[in-house]
Parts: C-alpha cells; sequence; structure tokens
C-alpha cells in the first residue's frame, strides 16, 4: 500500500508532545512492514538534511495565494515531504501559536498542499497517487484532509481509489469557531452541514473535527478505553453524537513505543554524568546508578533505600500537575523524593516552584522541556506518577514500564488500558491505578505502592519484570494499523 501521513507535528524535526512521537515512529514501523510509506508536515525550521524538489504550487486561503515548495529526505525507509510556505516558517516549536485565525488559516493552507502532493512531489522515484493511497490524517490540525479529498476528489469522480484514516490523539481540541469560518475553507456550499454543530455551551458554530470525522472512511484512535469515553458526553467534548453515529467505522489501538529512543540498554541520554544503560538482567545495578546520578544532579540526598517518584508532562489541566501539588504535605511527609519535569501554564510553573521551595529537602521542580531529562528520569525513578484528568493513550507510563519504573495512574483513557492494577495474589499486574483524579485517591493509590516498594521486594521485582517484559514496540500497532487501512480501502 501506498501509506501518506499527514500531521501538524513530527519528531524529530517538532514535536511538542506525544502526537509528534506517533508521527516520528508509526510511519516506519509501516515502512517495516513492507509498506510505501511517505510523511508530510510543515517545514518550521531548515531540517538540514531536506532537499528541495523543485515543485512550485500556488493556494489560495482567505483571499491570499501561497507559494508552496516540497521539501524532501529520505530517511530510515520513509519519504518526508516539508511543505514549505512562508506562514510555517521560522516557528520552530511555537506551531500552535498566533491568533485563532491564523492558526487555522496555516492548517487549510496545509491541508490544501498535502492532499495533493502524492500527484505532485516526486519521492524515490515514484509518484504515491498512483491507485494504491491511502492517507492518515491526526487530529483536528489535518481534519480537513479527509474533507478536501472527498470534496476535491471524490465527488468528482477523480482519485476514487484514495481512502483517508483520521486519528485522533486528542478530541479537547476541535478547530471550534463561528460559522462564518466555513467560508475560509473554499467548500461547496453545502459542505457547511458538515461543519455546523450545535451546542449549549457555543451555540451553532464551526467544528473541523467533526466534519474530518464524518468524511474520513477510518477513524482510529489511541486506546479502546479512550474510544470508549468518547461515546459518553462527558469524554467526547460535544462530539460524541456524531462518534456514536459512525461508530461502525472506528477502532481503538494503543500507541507503541519508539524503542531505538526509548529502551533502557541503547538509550543515549545514559551514556554520561554517572547514568548507564541496563536491561532485565542488570536492572538492580543499572537503576541503582541511574537513580544515584538522577538524585546527585538534581541536588537531592542520594540514598538507594528512598523511593524515587517522578512525573513528566505538560503543566496543563489535562496532566493534572495540581493533583500533585495539593498532595505534596502527604508526599513530603513520606520518607520519599520527587522530582517533576514538564513545561506550560505559568501558574502551574510557579506552582511546581512552591512545591519545591517549601520542601526541598525532598521536592525538585525542573520547569522547561528537555527530552534528557524526561530519559533521565524515567530512568532513575521508582514510580512513574500520572494523575492525568484524560488521556487518550499516555506515552510516559509505556516509557516508565520499559525501564523498569513502576506507574501509578489515574485509571482513564489509555491509562486505564496499559497499566493493569497490581494483585499481590495473583502476582500479576503493572502498577497502582486509581478511580478519581483526585489528591486523596491518589495518596491511596500511592501509599499501596511506596508500601509494597519498602516492604514487599519480590512483588515489586515482579512488577518491574513484567513491565519490562512486555512487547511495547510499534510493530504490534503498526500490524493493527495495516488492518485499518485494508479495511478503509476494501470494505466500505
Ligand atoms: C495526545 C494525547 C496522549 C497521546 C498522544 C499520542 O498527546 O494527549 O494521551 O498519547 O496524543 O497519541
Amino acid at each position: 500500500m501506498n501509506i501518506v501521513v499527514v500531521a501538524s507535528e513530527c519528531a524529530p524535526f517538532c514535536k511538542t508532545g506525544g502526537l509528534g512521537d506517533v508521527v516520528g515512529a508509526l510511519p516506519k514501523a509501516l515502512a517495516r512492514r513492507g509498506h510505501r510509506v511517505m510523511v508530510v508536515i510543515p517545514r518550521y525550521g531548515e531540517y538540514a538534511e531536506a532537499r528541495d524538489l523543485g515543485v512550485r504550487r500556488r493556494y489560495r486561503v482567505a483571499g491570499q495565494d501561497s507559494e508552496v515548495t516540497y521539501f524532501h529526505s529520505y530517511i530510515d525507509g520513509v519519504d518526508f515531504v516539508f511543505i514549505e510556505a512562508p506562514p510555517f516558517r521560522h516557528r520552530h516549536n511555537d506551531i500552535y501559536g498566533g491568533e485563532r485565525m491564523d492558526v487555522l488559516k496555516r492548517m487549510i493552507l496545509f491541508c490544501k498542499a498535502a492532499v495533493e502532493v502524492p500527484w505532485y512531489a516526486p519521492c524515490s522515484g515514484a509518484v504515491y497517487g498512483d491507485g494504491n493511497l491511502v492517507f492518515i490524517a491526526n487530529d483536528w490540525h489535518t481534519a480537513l484532509l479527509p474533507v478536501y479529498l472527498k470534496a476535491y476528489y471524490r465527488d468528482n469522480g477523480l482519485m476514487q481509489y484514495a481512502r483517508s484514516v483520521l486519528v485522533i490523539h486528542n478530541i479537547a481540541h476541535q478547530g471550534r469557531g463561528p460559522v462564518d469560518d466555513f467560508f475560509t475553507f473554499d467548500l461547496p456550499e453545502h459542505y457547511i452541514d458538515h461543519f455546523k454543530l450545535y451546542d449549549p455551551v457555543g451555540g451553532d458554530h464551526s467544528n473541523v473535527f467533526a466534519a474530518g470525522l464524518k468524511m474520513a472512511d477510518r477513524v482510529v484512535t489511541v486506546s479502546s478505553g479512550y474510544l470508549w469515553e468518547l461515546k459518553t458526553s462527558e469524554g467526547g467534548w460535544g462530539l460524541h453524537d456524531i462518534i456514536n453515529q459512525n461508530d461502525w467505522k472506528l477502532q481503538g489501538i494503543v500507541n507503541g513505543i519508539d524503542m531505538s529512543e526509548w529502551n533502557p540498554a541503547a538509550d543515549v541520554h545514559l551514556h554520561s554524568d554517572g547514568y548507564t544503560n541496563y536491561t532485565f538482567e542488570t536492572l538492580d545495578t543499572g537503576k541503582r546508578l541511574c537513580k544515584e546520578a538522577l538524585q546527585r544532579q538534581l541536588g537531592l540526598q542520594v540514598r538507594d533505600d528512598v523511593p524515587l517518584i517522578g512525573f513528566i508532562g505538560r503543566l496543563d489541566h489535562q496532566k493534572g500537575v495540581d493533583i500533585i501539588a495539593d498532595a505534596i504535605h502527604w508526599i513530603a511527609g513520606q520518607d520519599a523524593q520527587l522530582v517533576m519535569l514538564g513545561t506550560g501554564r505559568p501558574d502551574l510553573k510557579d506552582l511546581l516552584r512552591r512545591c519545591e521551595a517549601e520542601h526541598r529537602d525532598k521536592v525538585r521542580a525542573c520547569v522547561g522541556f528537555s527530552v534528557p531529562m524526561a530519559h533521565r528520569i524515567t530512568a532513575g525513578a521508582d514510580v512513574l506518577l500520572m494523575p492525568s484528568r484524560f488521556e487518550p493513550c499516555g506515552l510516559n507510563q509505556l516509557y516508565a514500564m520499559a525501564y523498569g519504573t513502576v506507574p501509578v495512574v489515574h485509571a482513564v483513557g489509555g491509562l486505564r488500558d496499559t497499566v493493569a492494577p497490581f494483585d499481590p495474589f495473583a502476582d500479576a499486574g503493572l502498577g497502582w491505578t486509581f478511580d478519581r483524579a483526585e489528591a486523596n485517591r491518589m495518596i491511596d493509590a500511592l501509599g499501596h505502592c511506596l508500601n509494597t516498594y519498602r516492604n514487599y521486594k519480590e512483588s515489586w521485582r515482579g512488577l518491574q519484570a513484567r513491565g519490562m517484559a512486555q512487547d511495547l514496540s510499534w510493530d504490534h500497532a503498526a500490524e493493527l494499523y495495516e488492518d485499518v487501512l485494508v479495511k478503509a480501502k476494501y470494505q466500505w
């Protein structure tokens, strides 16, 4: 199959969160399964190896023409096409920044260009649009792609063979705006019904994600737990009716992890400063050395017997770092250490700094975005705390388990799917879960966890062993995606 993955971000070129990781890894896994795979993303920076393909095209968005150029590089069996145009230039990691209308116009331009790339960009000596084509669009930013594919091509009897799959990584962002937004999309008038939505809070509005969900041939979301939540009025964020009506084309597939990045045996961020690579066989010394290195780097007391708890995540409402702050006195009252890494909302940054200032002997706040630090905490911590209020899939708990770090999570979305609760009697399970995103529930779960860490060494080792033995690689998830692509292509 010819697969064209279209997204607003892709690691390592530009990444603000899990979406970037997925787009960096899934295409390679699909290519390993023998498909021709192309990734299309905007060119926000220079991206050194990419070369100009010499194609120029013009697209009109809201009355303004933009000239678009394609850059290309071929990496790990995947064609990367970067769409170069003035609105994307020099945005680097500030890819969602700017006025609402500017963001929307960037996404319109990107989708208009991306849907044509398979026909106009000569990659690896051939074009992708030769009859065997399926697009994979991701989140609201590229939800216009299935719409353009239908309106510009299929409705006109063109490219009947081309199909699209839309992946929901996060339904909270939908590309909502006034109904008049529709007139910037350049679509036939009757398409307005696909975008127009009414809800009690916003009234009549235009919703990009809604239209994409209706137009895509198949829809994937990043866990079965999240799929279930999307169907409820609490979890669907106003789109639950559309999700329910389209149930037949929906499937949940848990993300994999990129083993070339996240593997304790080869992790490049563990090569210096006292950190070390390790496997399950060398877990005891490996983790001890990483923990010692982390404690030293953070200026915490260097002690092997004290449980070190980590939090890694965006500082926003979703990730629930404020719930940890609510529990800070309890945590600081334990013989335990806590390190929190992340950046985001200024008030939450201050909150983290306050937690550290009040408990300098035990708590560290690393405010900022640091890939090496994320790897080092994953390796050096004993426990990873994820009190996310909602979590479509979540990757950090998967990374943690691969590193022998035990997750304590709010049982929601992908966290519920991937962290089976510890059962001491059956010697089963992978971590602790709590059923409400509230400090007292989290304290309960964390209390059991710390007790096991201190007093039941064998159970602890079992938890680590089961976590590390899982096949969390993308190869498995890619196989499931392949099924969906086949369904998109042949079953409709
Ligand atoms: C979004 C979700 C997260 C998921 C990621 C990749 O960032 O919030 O749960 O893991 O997308 O799919």
